[in-house]
């Protein structure tokens, strides 16, 4: 029977580049789209970026451009990313949507409706330089327990005590180094304890996996309490209807996405949008996670949807954390790698494969050894599968111009046989997001082809005009096998398999064809075309050093050099010569090399009043991003100097003595423009 299926992915944060932990992610859920399409399933992959929150507009901030501009830049090498690795989203969207706006603010007058939405004040720490309330991660302080600097507001790197920001020790505001103060403001809540009932049996339904499902009955067991969905201003989201200077929280959006990108992919291919996502409704809806929000899509977002009239998720489908070398993803260790760089380096589908060995339908955690993703693609797709195939298709070409023998040679055809018969389990495998199993049948296949080639000898039977017929039997059953494998393995490989399809110039391969009567005898193949290459050590030695470097830390400042012969104080002035220089506080609000030059960076300085742009010679010491939204002191009436990148107007105040440079900060608290006396 056909079904129609809408399939989602996580939607990737627009603040940060597509990573091997994602590809996993995306990698899994394409290889299960391609299978289910190969079935004659009608399916939807969509997928989006996801875009507010309090990082996006900071960091845009920092690069001093909108967040929309932003989002866009990010949207778009998000989508070079997943195209590169050949996933076929139907639509990649974005969460700063006008549909995804209209189905939040449907969804929250919903809830509102049902009384399920309450109001209420709560004390939160704000930097009252920067004007806004802090997220926890944009707190550090002196941990309560055991007193590490420089944790963040919500758990401590090195003890690992989670606490709540307002019992740091010290805290100072990430964004502007001001201290916070407590202030209170109204927020909006999801009665999200209202929905117990619905959530314990929804949970236990078979719509989570079992592991997942004990995971939440820890939940439920803790208590569920109501859910904050606001965020005041400035906020980069979506308003709240009727609450002015208030913002929807990014989780509240992020998953009503789904929901937006489907409508807008249902507007352009004019799809049915009530049959996929109203109460009631037949079609499938499976997404994609990581365990990390399994809290989210399993207990907010089914309850969001039953009680706002949409339909609920037929199955979450939860994967663990990927680790490289049996370790975290890490910057210095160069193993935390963007899909960008892999990309420059290796092919999309050395990685697709390696993932579908190692992926199965758990929660584990999946490990990428580089040494052994060189050995398993060598030796799985160069020297069992292609192998196939550039052993016998030579023969094909040479001796038989292309043509291919009536029927497969016995023996080929008794094995031939069991390729057949496994096709249902392989693809029942697939079905069931049991990847490595899949591929391990696979793979048993290809060396039992092998053998059978080994065992025919075809270049000896070349070397016999009596042997002829044999030949070519022998090779079109090789081909044949090849074929099967091909078809096997092409949710995995479809560029792989779209080369082969066009070498033994053959229909697009479904899993209909895994039978006798798609077999290629008697038909006519192309000339062999080179299908793969093995994989250098070298090649992955190239990416690790140069992930290493896209993620080295900018220069520090130099070590405490030894204290130069300091120069003499200059003569006396009168307090009217100091006053006639105005010094003011400034708060760095962007920061970039001027590449032209070594020593200059260019700042973007916030004096309260206005803007200024000053070049400043501090590039040996400090790298931009280390300065955004720190205070300095500028002087604000130096006569503005023209140069070769810009005008410089003014300078900030820094000590040094060709050695050290150290830029001048005041205490935190103080505000841009104030006037230093
Ligand atoms: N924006 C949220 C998801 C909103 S969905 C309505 C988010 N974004 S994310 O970019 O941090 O992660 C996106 C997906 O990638 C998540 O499913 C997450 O689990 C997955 N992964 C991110 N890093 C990962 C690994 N290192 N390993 C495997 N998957 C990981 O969460
Ligand atoms: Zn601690």
């Amino acid at each position: 029977m056909s079904r129609t299926l809408l399939v989602t992915s996580a939607l990737p944060y627009a603040n940060g580049s597509i990573h091997l932990g994602h590809m996993v992610e995306h990698i899994q859920t394409d290889i299960w789209v391609r299978h289910q399409r190969m079935r004659g399933h009608t399916v939807y992959l969509v997928c989006a970026d996801d875009t507010h929150g309090t990082p996006v507009m900071l960091a845009a901030e920092a690069q001093g451009i909108t967040p929309e501009q932003m989002i866009e830049k990010a949207r778009a090498e998000h989508m070079r990313d997943f195209a590169g690795f050949h996933i076929q989203h139907d639509l990649y969207y974005s969460t700063h949507s006008p549909e995804t706006r209209e189905y939040a603010e449907e969804i929250y007058n919903r809830l509102k409706t049902e009384g399920l939405i309450s109001i209420r004040p709560i004390e939160q720490l704000y930097d009252p330089a920067r004007g806004m309330f802090l997220p926890d991660r944009f707190i550090k302080g002196e941990c309560p327990r055991c007193h590490a600097k420089d944790q963040y507001g919500d758990n401590c790197e090195v003890c690992g005590a989670s606490y709540a920001p307002t019992d740091l020790i010290n805290p100072v505001s990430a964004v502007s180094g001001a201290t916070p103060v407590r202030k209170t403001s109204e927020h909006h809540f999801f009665r999200l304890g209202a929905c117990e009932t619905f959530l314990r049996e929804w949970t236990r339904s078979g719509t989570i996996p079992e592991e997942a499902a004990n995971k939440l009955d820890e939940w439920f067991d803790a208590g569920l309490t109501d859910w904050d969905i606001s965020r005041d201003a400035p906020y980069f989201g979506f308003e709240i209807p009727g609450a002015p200077n208030k913002f929807f929280y990014v989780w509240l959006d992020a998953p009503i996405g789904y929901i937006g990108t489907f409508r807008k992919l249902a507007s352009e291919r004019g799809l049915d949008f009530d049959a996929f996502w109203k109460k009631g409704s037949t079609t499938e809806l499976y997404h994609f996670i990581g365990k990390d929000i399994l809290y989210f899509h399993s207990l907010f977002w089914p309850a969001m949807l039953e009680c706002s009239g949409f339909r609920t998720p037929t199955r979450l489908f939860v994967h663990g954390f990927l680790t490289v070398n049996g370790q975290k993803m890490s910057k210095s260790r160069g193993s935390f790698i963007t899909a960008g760089n892999y990309l420059r380096h290796l092919d999309p589908e050395y990685l697709r494969y390696y993932y579908a060995a190692k992926l199965n339908a758990g929660m584990d955690d999946i490990d990428l050894n580089l040494d052994d993703f060189v050995a398993r693609v060598n030796s799985d797709l160069v020297g069992k599968y292609v192998n196939i195939a550039s052993r016998c298709a030579g023969f094909i070409a040479k001796r038989f111009d292309g043509q291919l023998a009536a029927r497969l040679h016995p023996d080929a055809e008794a094995l031939a046989t069991r390729f057949y018969a496994q096709a249902e389990s392989i693809a029942a495998l697939y079905d069931a997001r049991e990847f490595g199993k899949a591929v391990r049948e696979i793979m048993e296949l290809a060396d039992a082809a092998n053998q059978f080639v080994d065992t025919a000898r075809p270049w000896e039977l070349a070397k016999e005009e009596s042997a002829r017929d044999a030949l070519q039997q022998v090779c079109t059953g090789a081909l044949e096998m090849f074929r099967l494998l091909t078809l096997f393995l092409k949710p995995v490989l479809p560029v792989m398999a779209q080369k082969v399809e066009a070498f033994l110039d053959i229909p697009a391969l479904d899993w209909r064809q895994a039978s006798a009567e798609a077999s290629l005898a008697g038909r006519r193949i192309h000339p062999y075309q080179h299908l793969v290459t093995r994989i250098d050590p070298k090649q992955v030695e190239a990416l690790v050093a140069a992930s290493k470097e896209l993620a080295a830390p900018a220069p520090a400042a130099p070590a405490k050099p030894e204290p130069a012969a300091l120069p003499a104080v200059s003569e006396t002035i009168g307090i009217d010569d100091f006053s006639r220089i105005d010094l003011r506080v400034a708060r760095i609000v962007a920061a970039e090399a001027v590449p032209e030059a070594d020593k200059l960076l260019k700042l973007t300085l916030d004096i309260g009043l206005e803007q200024r742009t000053v070049f400043a010679g501090i590039k040996s010491a400090y790298a931009p991003e280390q300065l955004v939204g720190r205070l300095t002191v500028m002087v604000a009436n130096l006569s503005p100097r023209k140069m070769r990148f810009g005008e410089s107007q003014g300078m900030v105040l820094a000590a040094g003595d060709g050695n050290g440079l150290y830029l001048l900060s005041p205490d935190s608290g103080a505000t841009p423009g104030l006037r230093i006396k």
